[in-house]
């Protein structure tokens, strides 16, 4: 069983993956804490019906990102977290944060990366004219989506797929490998070797 702490911005359904995973029995694994920076994010609704503590965490209230990150260590360190899972955390995560938790912070990013990496990822495979896209579990290093390739999964781009479309085949796919991802990570099957992933 590994304690995991969530971090996100909006309507959680990655989250609730997650959650419903582990209600499941599928996912050895315990949410204890959920982390916002956004106060309005439904995924703070999904957290509270489910009893996990969720924290709101607003850049605004602190004098710089760093300081906002020091906090979210904090807490994250209070709570025995063993893994922090990115589940739409949209901002950047500062040195402060990625440091203090060495191979042990992982994101989901709606692309196949390293194609697409950053924001809008479905509008941009969309207007590029991309066959194939999809989504990709990855650790987080101090890049913008560079880190190591956990999993990946493939959706078809047709011609008459729009960001909307394109992002709702994406998400059916996050809502499958994220989970499966986690539970790599919690059966210790992870061995990173260089900057390859190896499943055991
Ligand atoms: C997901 O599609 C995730 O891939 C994306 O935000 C969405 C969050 O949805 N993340 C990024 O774009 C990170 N750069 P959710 O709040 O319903 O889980």
């Amino acid at each position: 069983m590994i304690n995991l702490g969530v971090l996100v911005s909006g309507s959680g359904t990655n989250l609730q993956a997650i959650i419903d995973g582990i209600d499941a029995g599928r996912l050895d694994a315990k949410i204890k804490i959920v982390i916002s920076n956004n106060a309005n994010a439904y995924a703070i609704e999904r957290a509270k019906k489910h009893n996990i503590p969720a924290f709101i965490i607003q850049d605004s209230h602190f004098k710089t990102r760093e300081d906002s990150d020091r906090h979210i260590v904090e807490i994250i360190k209070s709570h025995s977290v063993d893994l922090v899972v990115l589940a739409g955390f949209m901002r950047l995560l500062t040195p402060v944060l990625i440091k203090s938790f060495p191979m042990r912070i992982i994101n989901i990013h709606p692309a196949l990366l390293p194609a697409f990496p950053g924001l809008h990822a479905q509008k941009k495979a969309v207007e590029y004219g991309a066959k194939f896209s999809g989504c990709t579990v990855h650790f987080v290093d101090e890049g913008v989506d560079t880190g190591p390739i956990i999993i990946q999964a493939v959706v078809s781009v047709d011609d008459n797929d729009t960001e909307e479309t394109l992002s709702k085949k994406i998400q059916k796919e996050e809502h499958k490998i994220y989970p499966e991802a986690i539970r790599l990570f919690a059966e210790g099957r992870i061995e990173l070797k260089g900057r390859k992933v190896v499943i055991l």
